[in-house]
């Protein structure tokens, strides 16, 4: 039988916070000593087509990434992809994870994004086997999955399209704008009880900017199933592991909810468990590591100085802005402006968050300017005197506009010149050999991302 992601498409799609950079900034802030990511195996269980896994490869070459995936239309482009950029550090495999053999050895960083709330329950439980028999001693796994209670209403409006689309029967490709629709009708002509019309407008509200195709393999899968966070670490802890804390820092960072000490002393997994009915949280992106390890998060600040910090707000003459959102920092702060003159300097590099730099990190950090990497990923110092592009930006490159940095996000090179000039840094000429237009754009593409930088 065809499998549904052969049939219809699902978009590639880059998550940092899998990235094995993260989770070691994570389990060292947390007290762990996680292997060293420039060195040690990863594995990514639904890797898909390999565009997550394959940044990370081509940013760390000394490490080996292993992706496991079912669909073999896009574990076919996936390996097209790792042929055409010469990367020999990763590999992806077509394989039901229930196939998955005992002797793949031992991962540092195992993850499954988009992954656990869409399998049937023995794949699940398959799931923690591999976890438990593959990963290292000190290794970390990241599992992400739909939370409940919240996804549990999603449910009811996913039971709703699912009904509709057993009805209106419509071609497999228009299945995610038709229950767009009908929800969006829904909305419209729900009567009783005034709770009722608002979630409806609320959800068909989501649902209308949800990507089609992320909607068709999502909501309108075959299983769609919202667990807790107290159930996915009881099945965990089933297979020797313990909860860690989530991998987004911002979540990493943010303060105990003080109205929830009403409810009693609580452990750590009961005051998250709390917070997900006080926010309404629908997904969750967990790290799980082994359960005798010793977990000492609130020293984190002790352990600031041992991870990499990075940023990537721009100075615009005014005020320190992301690049693609809505953040915008002006302060007169001294210390803060001496941290993210520093940051701004280092980008696509990280640095060292020095003990008297603690005070100034601190509110930037809680607020998500400073991103915590375990490797700086890209070498400091610019381009260096033989620019060279990451090989897997220039494969990319030469048949889309769009690549994937070495920091793990995306960079739009629309300019065919522009293309051209990246796609011809293989590191065989030095900056005096290049044409005035392609050295004069160097640092350029550097701060993006594309190029490995003067010490590679
Ligand atoms: C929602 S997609 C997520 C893909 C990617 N991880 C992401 O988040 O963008 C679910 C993935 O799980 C894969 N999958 C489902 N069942 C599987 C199994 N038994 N073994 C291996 N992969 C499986 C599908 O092929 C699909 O690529």
């Amino acid at each position: 039988m065809a499998f549904a992601y052969d049939l219809h498409i699902y978009p590639s799609a880059l998550f940092p916070q899998t990235h094995p950079s993260r989770m070691a900034a994570i389990g060292t802030l947390s007290g762990l000593t996680p292997p060293p990511i420039d060195n040690c195996r990863v594995l990514e269980i639904a890797c898909y087509d390999g565009s997550n896994l394959l940044p990370m490869a081509a940013a760390l070459p000394a490490s080996e990434f292993v992706g496991v995936d079912l669909a073999s239309s896009a574990i076919e482009r996936g390996t097209d992809l790792v042929r055409r950029s010469g990367l020999t550090n990763v590999s992806l495999q077509c394989m039901d994870l229930m196939d998955f053999p005992a002797d793949a050895g031992t991962f540092d960083y195992i993850s499954a994004h988009g992954f656990y709330s869409w399998v049937p329950d023995f794949v699940r439980a398959r799931m923690w086997e591999v976890i438990d028999r593959h990963l290292s001693p000190n290794g970390i796994a990241y599992v992400s999955y739909n939370a409940s209670p919240a996804g549990h209403l999603r449910n009811a409006t996913r039971e709703m399209m699912l009904f509709h689309l057993g009805r209106a029967r419509p071609p497999l490709a228009e299945m995610s704008l038709v229950a767009n629709g009908f929800l969006a009708d829904m909305a419209e002509i729900a009567g009783g009880e005034a709770v009722w019309k608002s979630w409806l407008e609320f959800e068909s509200g989501r649902i209308a900017h949800r990507d089609l195709d992320v909607l068709h393999h999502d909501e309108l899968a075959g299983v769609f199933r919202p667990f807790s966070l107290t159930e996915v670490c009881a099945d965990a802890a089933k297979g020797g592991l313990q909860y860690l804390g989530e991998s987004r820092l911002r979540h990493f960072f943010r303060s105990p909810n003080p109205d929830l000490e009403k409810f009693g002393p609580q452990t750590f997994v009961e005051s998250e468990q709390y917070r997900d009915y006080v926010e309404f949280r629908s997904f969750r992106e967990s790290l799980f590591c082994r359960a005798g390890l010793e977990l000492s998060r609130p020293q984190w600040e002790e352990r600031v100085e041992d991870v990499w910090a990075a940023s990537s707000v721009q100075w615009d003459g005014d005020a320190f802005c992301e690049p693609h959102g809505p953040l915008r920092i002006s302060t007169d702060h001294p210390e803060i402006l001496s941290l993210l003159n520093k940051l701004v300097d280092l980008w696509p590099s990280a640095g060292r968050i020095e003990p008297h730099e603690m005070a100034a990190a601190d509110p930037l950090l809680k607020a998500g300017v400073i991103d915590l990497r375990a490797h700086p990923l890209v070498a400091p110092g610019g381009p260096g005197p033989r620019p060279k592009a990451s090989p897997l930006v220039r494969a990319q490159l030469a048949v889309n506009t769009e690549t994937s940095t070495l920091v793990h996000n995306i960079a739009r090179i629309p300019d065919d010149e522009d293309r051209q000039m990246i796609c011809s840094l293989d590191g065989s000429r030095t900056v005096e050999q290049l044409p005035s237009g392609l050295a004069a754009r160097l640092s350029d593409f550097y701060k993006m991302g594309l190029l490995l930088g003067a010490s590679a």
